[in-house]
């Protein structure tokens, strides 16, 4: 089968970020500031995506607000012909660099949700003030009449907020909700024990999404990542590995997924030293996983191997301790029971802390 171009690219400009969620996907070895790509080549970078045939920029970070050239970013995006979607927590933003960033031709925004009342969010995102910033970040949004996607990431600490959070998307006027379970990865890893949902909470919240998706058609779409952990099935992480989307990390480094750098025995090129297209078609990381072949049983006979492709390369390395493994979610690895007893042991974990996402010498405490 031959390899399709990439439709999506996430561009993680940096790793810095005010917020401290401790459900960050981001890896627990951070890309420091010095590390970053310049301006110059990021927007080299948007032009090799879209030679590629990649059609959707999604800006990323840590924090993509953050980088000062933000603006002169999404323009150097839109000049390449890109879809250019902002994915933020709305700290960094003012009334003023959002009409600069219309400006500049930005099509979207995605908000992340830490919480639906300032106790909630401010506790998890570990900073004081930020639900009322984000409030008003909203309200600019809905001002200027960008298309927005509200992005509320959901775990036992907040998953009883997900009525109110979708009345909340509809108040702001989104489009979409993107209902995302925790999916434990980089530093989320960290935090199983503090935010793992109970088996019922993930089975309210799906029976929550199914309801709210009959009586909110065609007035707001609902994405929804369930609590896998708890599912029989896994997801089919990244449309398949090496399938349709690529990241690159703030240093350059293009990875199949956010999460890839976890397999240990994977080698990964950088956009200085080879371009995007050579990456995406040639490179070793992008290729160890890509369609069929890599897989043992029970994947390799099953009849939903071009459906999930097995699940996620990153969760089998991390519980399974091998990447080619069946994701232990599915309920044809041997891993799958265990993995379930694994859950409910996370969850039952009622007084366990929260541990915040922390850069290497970043200076702070977060609100507690
Ligand atoms: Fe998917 Fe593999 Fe499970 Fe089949 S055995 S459902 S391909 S993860
Ligand atoms: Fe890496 Fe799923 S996060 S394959």
């Amino acid at each position: 089968m031959s390899t399709p171009a990439p439709i999506a690219m996430l561009a993680e400009l940096t790793h810095r970020c005010p917020l401290s969620c401790p459900y960050c996907s981001n890896p627990v070895e951070m890309a420091r500031q010095e590390a970053e790509l310049d301006t110059a080549t990021w927007a080299r970078v948007f032009r090799e995506a879209a030679d590629l045939g990649v059609l959707q920029l999604h800006l990323s970070g840590g924090e993509p607000a953050s980088r000062r050239d933000l603006t002169e970013l999404v323009r150097a995006a839109r000049e390449a012909g890109l879809y250019t979607n902002l994915i933020t927590s709305g700290i960094g933003l003012t009334e003023r660099r959002l009409s600069e960033l219309n400006t500049a031709g930005l099509d979207h925004i995605q908000l992340s949700l830490q919480g639906t009342n300032p106790e909630m969010a401010d506790e998890i995102g570990g900073y004081n003030g930020g639900f009322k910033r984000k409030m008003q970040v909203a309200a600019w949004i809905g001002d200027i009449g960008f298309p927005l996607t509200l992005n509320a990431v959901l775990h036992r600490r907040n998953l009883h907020q997900l009525p109110r959070a979708l009345e909340m998307a509809e108040e702001m006027g989104a489009r979409r909700i993107e209902v995302a379970t925790v999916q434990f990865h980089g530093w989320a890893l960290k935090n199983r024990d503090a935010l793992m949902p109970t088996r019922e909470q993930a089975q309210e919240a799906t029976r929550i999404v199914q309801e709210a998706r009959i009586h909110l058609k065609g007035r707001l779409v609902i994405d929804y990542v369930p609590a896998d952990y708890h599912e029989d099935y896994p997801k089919r992480c990244m449309g398949g590995w090496g399938t349709s989307g690529l990241n690159v990390a703030p240093d350059g480094i293009v990875l199949p997924c956010h999460a890839a750098q976890s397999i240990p025995h994977l080698t990964f090129d950088t956009v200085t030293e080879a371009s995007l297209h050579d990456i995406w078609y040639e490179g070793a990381a992008f290729n160890a996983y890509r369609g069929t072949d890599w897989m043992a049983e029970p994947c390799q006979s099953c009849e939903r191997k071009t459906v999930d492709f097995g699940g996620c390369r990153c969760q089998a390395m991390a519980i399974v301790g091998d990447a080619a493994a069946t994701d232990p979610v599915c309920v044809k690895s041997p891993h799958h029971a265990a993995l379930q007893t694994q859950a409910n042991t996370h969850a039952a974990q009622e007084d366990a802390p929260l541990v915040y996402r922390q850069m290497p010498g970043k200076l702070g405490q977060p609100a507690q």
